[in-house]
This record gives structure tokens, sequence and C-alpha cells, in this order.
């Protein structure tokens, strides 16, 4: 569906030619003085050199021809020769009414259909999970409900780390408490036990302790490295303590992701790549990409266009290990042959950059993937605490998921301790509010930046949060049912009427945005626009409650009018909020 700001582009284009002047200065933007216009075209300004005539003249002209265009209440020039535009109320009415007849609310979705691979959460398995771990899930989550929403074909994949010395130190730790494993026997041939002879807790304990040790005990450490590098080599033993480890951990990360409302469509680790590394390292060392320095196997990826330096993709160490690097590039394969995708994004904390721009270059040079596939890494910044640094929970300790939402939780329901609500329906209220309060927090930063955990702020019925966003929606729901129950409803058929007064013209003009909003969050990967657009429909939509009677109005056809905004609105915040992954509660 066209937008308003195509329409206007339309108009002002013709208008442009008529007066003369080339149509390429039309160029219709939001007015940066909302106080004065609603748009403006600044054209005049930038033609006045072409045509060697005062911009304010020509915008003059401009104006001029469309003084009696119905598309505007007020369309005027300014010194020094801006056009500034105010649009009629029934235009304005009009294309909310369109809006509201159309499939996602003019959602331009996509025509082709791109197979996307998103690449986040990115927990290892048998560790704890850290902020950045959360920050993956969150704006991943995100991304991923956008693209499925904009109707591509999306595969949003857990990427657990599995594969590395975290399992070699809790297979080195258990030989040490308990020897007598069959595990560790080398001539056991039998079956192993089906039972795990650990459980989480063991492991929680367990991998601090050892990566602790092996920071302190070189021997320790080799060992560990030694173990790695046994189960890789397909130990059998070893194969089966870490197929323990990986289903004990599995579980548990399962229980937290769906605490976050994070779901994956698929749950692939590090290891399943690993397959596909010999044919891949094979191809690089045939097709002459590869070559051996100081022992190990590498790629250059240098460019000359390079303004800093960019060290070569190590793809095997001189003892011949596999690297983190080898296991993403292999993943590439897997992918490649998987699902052929368009595009993978990676969600990943943005220290890894220069990272994936090596393995990036890597792939494509190696011809592991096409040049056509779009590899992107979306680096996001470090959740701090209110010192500045990492965050860390009120214990101090790394962060523990479960702890963070039970502290902001526990916060959320202290701000509702006056509610008449069960205790039972309370707690589950303010767990859905108390994730709001995280998922939002977070969002609503561009990713790239590093940001403050705010408790305080965060958890505000208030201002730009969560919760507040979520209070409206609470809001419009009880007053559909107040009107449920009066008996009043409105159908397709009813007509939003031209605003007859400022908040009702600021609420049309907030949902007007809706459509390049979510079109742009997904072009950038950029989940703050949501969130942006998000606030300021909310907070346009409350003073719009504030400021007219809706259930009440006597006019019966205003009051259907304004019961339709109302219900307009309502229906997109509800879609937007899921493309964040929150979810409103009925009462709040
Ligand atoms: N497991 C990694 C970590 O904890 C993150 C994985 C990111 N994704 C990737 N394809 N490398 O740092």
């Amino acid at each position: 569906m066209q937008k308003i700001i195509d329409k206007l582009q339309l108009e002002l284009k013709a208008a442009f030619e008529k007066a003369g002047y080339d149509e390429k200065y039309a160029k219709v933007t939001l007015s940066n003085r909302p106080d004065l216009c609603q748009f403006q075209c600044n054209g005049a300004l930038a033609a006045a050199k072409e045509y060697k005539k005062a911009p304010l003249q020509m915008a003059e002209e401009v104006a001029g021809i469309l003084k009696d265009s119905a598309t505007f209440l007020e369309i005027s020039a300014q010194k020094p020769g801006f056009i500034n535009m105010i649009l009629s109320h029934e235009f304005l009415a009009d294309h909310v009414n369109d809006m509201a007849g159309e499939k996602g609310f003019g959602v331009d979705f996509a025509e082709k259909k791109e197979t996307i691979v998103i690449d986040y959460g990115g927990a290892n398995v048998a560790k704890p999970l850290h902020v950045g771990h959360l920050r993956s899930a969150i704006i991943g989550e995100s991304i991923k409900r956008t693209a499925k929403y904009m109707g591509h074909k999306v595969i949003g994949d857990a990427h657990l780390g599995d594969w590395g010395l975290q399992i070699g130190l809790i297979i080195t730790e258990l030989k040490h408490r308990e020897p007598e494993l069959v595990y560790f026997d080398e001539a056991y041939d039998d079956e192993y036990p089906a039972e795990p002879p650990f459980t989480m807790a063991d492991l929680e304990e367990i991998y601090p302790y050892a990566s602790g040790y092996s920071k302190e005990h070189e021997d320790y450490k080799e060992e560990a490295q030694k173990a790695v590098a046994e189960l890789q080599a397909g130990r059998k033993g070893y194969l089966a303590l870490w197929k323990h480890i990986l289903d004990v951990s599995m579980a548990d990360l399962r229980k937290i992701y769906a605490k976050l409302n994070v779901d994956f469509d698929l749950w692939k680790k590090e290891s399943d790549a690993q397959p596909y590394i010999p044919d891949m390292v094979q191809g690089m060392k045939d097709g002459g990409y590869a070559h051996i320095d100081e022992g190990a196997l590498v790629v250059d990826v240098k460019e000359e266009t390079d303004t800093k330096e960019i060290p070569p993709c190590m793809i095997l160490k001189s003892n011949g290990a596999t690297l983190y690097n080898t296991t993403d590039l292999a993943t590439i394969v897997e992918r490649k042959k998987l699902f052929d995708p368009d595009k993978i994004i990676y969600v990943v904390d943005k220290r890894q950059g220069l990272y994936f721009e090596q393995v990036f270059r890597c792939a494509k040079k190696t011809k592991i993937i096409g040049e056509d596939v779009d590899l992107i890494f979306l680096g996001f910044g470090t959740m701090n605490g209110k010192d500045g640094k990492p965050f860390k929970t009120r214990e101090g300790g790394v962060l523990r998921l479960e702890n963070l939402l039970a502290e902001v939780t526990e916060e959320v329901e202290k701000k509702m301790a006056d509610r008449d609500m069960e205790e039972e329906v309370k707690r589950e209220t303010a767990a859905k509010i108390a994730l709001a309060a995280i998922k939002y927090g977070d969002l609503s930063n561009q990713a790239s930046k590093d940001y403050v955990f705010d408790m305080e702020r965060f958890t505000s019925f208030e201002g730009n949060t969560g919760p507040y966003i979520l209070y409206t929606i609470v809001r419009i729901k009880s007053l559909m049912k107040k009107l449920e129950d009066m008996g009043i409803s409105v159908s397709e058929d009813t007509k939003i009427l031209p605003a007859a007064h400022k908040t009702q013209t600021d609420l049309m003009l907030a949902l007007s945005k809706w459509s390049e909003t979510v079109e742009s969050a997904f072009a950038e990967q950029a989940p703050h626009k949501i969130c942006q657009f998000v606030y300021e429909l909310s907070d346009a939509f409350n003073k719009f409650y504030h400021e007219n009677k809706i259930a009440t109005n006597e006019d019966a056809d205003v009051r259907a009018s304004h019961v339709k905004l109302s219900l307009v609105t309502g229906e997109i915040l509800e879609t937007a909020i899921d493309l964040l992954g929150l979810e409103a509660p009925e009462r709040m």
C-alpha cells in the first residue's frame, strides 16, 4: 500500500514539473519541526543553483500550484525556501481507513521470499549464560519474528557451543573426582549407562571450579585440552560423557529460552558442523586458497583497500586441531547444503566483529558460499550495570537468568502491591511485565550501543518502557471489554471520521508510520525502530484517550469512529509487540 510520503511525493513531483522544475527535487520528508508542520520538502533550496532563482520564489510557485489540492489543509512556502505541509483531515482519515482494510495494515510484504538463517542465542552448553547471550536471544528473536512477518522463510538457529574447552574441563574434573566411572576405562566396550553421572546443578559447580583451577595449573589445563582432542578424535567414553553433558544442559537451556519467550526453529550445535570439515579443508587446499604458515593452515583474507590490519583466517592449528573459525566456516557449508540461504544474519557481541569479517571473507574467497549470499554481522554492545561494568546480578555473580527475571519480577510486584488481583494472577502478570521491562529496555537501544540496565527506569509504568507499552494495550483491551458489556460494537465498514481534535490527528499520524517502520526495521535489522514506533503510538493513544469521550460519546458516529480508531491502535500495538517478542497481560 502506498505510504503517505509516497503519495505526497507524487503530488509534489507533478507540481515541480508543472512549475518547470525537475521532479527530482520533489523530495518529501517528515517535518523536523512538528510544531510547524507534518511534512516538508526542501527541494527548492537544492534546485536554486540549477535554475539560478531565489528558492523562496520557487517554493512559492510549487506551493501555489497545490494550494487547492484536497491532500492539504495547508501547504506553504517558508523562508528561506522550505515547503511546509499539513495534511487535510479527510486525506489523513482516508489513509487510516485504507490501512484498516488492508492485510498487515498496509505493510508491503516481501515480493521475493528470501530464505534467511538467523544465528542467535549462541549459548554454550555446561557454561553459565552471560549477558551477551541474553542480548543475542532478545535481539535475534525480534529480528527473526520481523523477517517472518515480512513473509520470508526464516530459520532461527541456536547454534550452541558444545565443542570447546569447557567439555574437556568437565571431563577432566570428573576423571579426577570419579576415576572409577566406566567412561574412563578404555577397555570398556559395553553400552554406557543411559543415566548421566551428574545433574545440571553438578555441572554448574564443576565447570567454574575446573575453569578456575585450570587457570592456575598448566598441567591440568593441558589435560583438559588433550581430553578435547581425544573427544574430537572420537574416544568413545568421552563421546558418551559429552552426550550426557549435552542432554542435561540442553534441557536446562530449553527451559530458560522458553521463559524468555524465545523459540528457535533449529537447535544446532557446533558439533553438528564437524563432519563438514574434512571436505571443506580439502577444497581449500585443492583450490589453492589455503597455505601453510608456521605449520598452521591459513587463508589470507586481507584486501588492498583495508585501512586496518586483517589477519589471515586460521583453518587448522599446527597440531591439526580445528578452531572456532573452522567450525563457523563448516557451519556455512552445512547451512548452504541444508537451506541454500539468501542471507545469514549473525547476532553476536560486537567484539567479535573482526573475527566475523575474517570468516566472511574466507567463506567468499574459498567459494564455500556464493558472492550473492549476504553474510551479515549484527554486532551488539554490552549491557552494563549502573557502575558502567558488564551487568552482574544482586549477589554479584555472573548472570543467572532466573535470578535476573526473579529480581525484576519482584520489583514489578512491589509496584503492583495495591492491585486487587488473585496472588497467582498477580505473579503471572508481574512475570510478563518483568520480561517486557527487560526486553524493551534492551531493544529500545540501537543494538550496536552499550546500555545501562536500570531496574528503576525499566520497570517504571511511565515513560519509554516495556511496562508503559503493555499498560497502554491493557487500557485498550479493557476499553473494548467495557464497550462489549455496553453492547457497542463496530464492523469492518465502520469509518474513522476526519479528525476534529489535535489528539485525533496525532494518533492517526502515528498509526500511519506502521508500514515503513516494520519495513525498515526488517531491512536494517533494527528492532529499536519498532520500539520507537510503539512508544510514539502509545503516547498518542493515551493523549487521545484522555482528551476524547469514547464509550460515552453522545454522537453515535463519532463514538463509532473513536472506537474503531482505538481498535486499530490496539491491533497494531499487539502486532508490533509480538515482533519484539513481548506479550500483554489481560490486566495490570
Ligand atoms: N558460543 C559463542 C559465545 O559464547 C557465540 C556463538 C556466536 N555464533 C557463531 N556462529 N559464532 O561467544
